[in-house]
């Protein structure tokens, strides 16, 4: 479905179109067979995202569901279980695929502010060593989606994997680059804690298509052959991967945008509805969950005032800032919200 260009689309920043340097990119990509391993383009940002995010190699991937199930299927063995928060995007988003692709089972974690605590790790690690289960691996997420795009603390991550030992831990850092922006720490910073780690160049950064899982020159052989197994080996895909570079080197430093303007709509949110719960100084990179006792009404409503908006679960709403919104944009919106029924 194609929507009038002055609909004010806060439904996610997956929304986002192509530059016109990506286009141009994209026009003029070098490009070769990458089974062959002959896509310079390819290789240019697996290598770019490879130095970004300090590992040793990187592979290119037609989605973050895909880089995220790959990374899966390529740390566990069939009844491995995986520890993951309960809510992160490969539970709960990815129906059902790590049961399907992988055959493992999850033993679920409670978040904390999007975080998941050393302490309940350990408990739960316990408990699975109790009942003889082996656990392949440990998954976070950063930022951490369902609670509204946090970011994670440095300190936290650190202690965590200190919990955890030598048992693989995996980032779902589909918004990795928001989470680097918000808080300053590097993503090579924040990678150098986990063994696997993988980001959208087709979020926030705009792109197209495309996400890019990093890790060992071994983990990266083994992904390799797992997303052929899945489907996703591709061809001539420098001619996407050319705006994933593009979105790489020009796109990251914009995210404060975003950033700033979540907290204008999560302030408008918070002043129309002080009971939802929402605290504006928690939305720190570009989206914003509140709950909601009526939430199709809510979104009608937007509608009607020539605003998308979205659930991600029963009773919360999200809106997400992103690059092809302005200030004019978002002030109509706070606008709607501040008279929302
Ligand atoms: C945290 C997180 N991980 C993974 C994904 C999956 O990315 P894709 O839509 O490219 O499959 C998303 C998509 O919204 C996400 O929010």
């Amino acid at each position: 479905m194609s929507h009038a260009p002055d609909l004010i689309d806060l439904r996610s920043d997956t929304v986002t179109k192509p530059t016109d340097e990506m286009r141009k990119a994209m026009a003029e990509a070098e490009v070769g067979d990458d089974r062959y391993g002959e896509d310079p383009t390819v290789r240019r940002l697996e290598e770019l995202y490879a130095e970004l995010v300090g590992k040793e190699a990187a592979l290119y991937l037609p989605s973050g569901t895909m880089a995220n199930q790959v990374a899966l299927r390529s740390w566990t063995s069939p009844g491995g279980v995986v520890l993951a928060g309960k809510n992160q995007h490969l539970v709960q988003f990815e129906r059902a695929g790590a049961a399907k692709n992988s055959n493992i089972q999850f033993g679920l974690i409670r978040e904390t502010d999007g975080e998941l605590r050393a302490d309940d790790l350990i408990e739960e690690l316990q408990l699975q060593v109790h009942f003889g289960l082996e656990v392949s691996l440990v998954c976070i997420e950063n930022t951490h989606m369902p609670s509204g795009g946090r970011p994670w603390k440095i300190d936290h991550l650190e202690e965590l994997k200190a919990a955890i030992g030598t048992i693989p831990l995996h980032m779902d850092g589909a918004r990795l680059f928001n989470a680097s922006i918000a808080t300053g720490i590097k993503p090579s910073e924040y990678a150098s804690l986990v063994d696997s780690v993988m980001s959208c160049v087709s979020k926030g950064l705009s792109a197209p298509i495309g996400s890019i899982l990093a890790g060992s020159e071994e983990f990266i052989a083994r992904a390799r052959t797992e997303r052929q197994i899945l489907g996703g080996q591709m061809r001539q895909a420098g001619v996407i991967a050319a705006a994933g570079i593009v979105a790489l080197e020009t796109m990251v430093d914009r995210l404060a945008e975003d950033h700033r303007r979540a907290k204008l709509l999560a302030s408008a949110v918070a002043d129309r509805y002080p009971e939802c719960g929402l605290d504006p100084n928690a939305v720190e990179t570009n989206i914003v969950v509140f709950e909601h006792k009526d939430p199709s009404s809510f979104l009608n409503y937007l509608r009607g005032n020539d605003i998308l908006a979205g659930t991600i679960s029963p009773g919360k709403i999200r809106l997400v800032t992103h690059k092809d919104l302005d200030d004019s944009s978002v002030e109509q919106a706070l606008r709607a919200i501040s008279h929302a029924p």
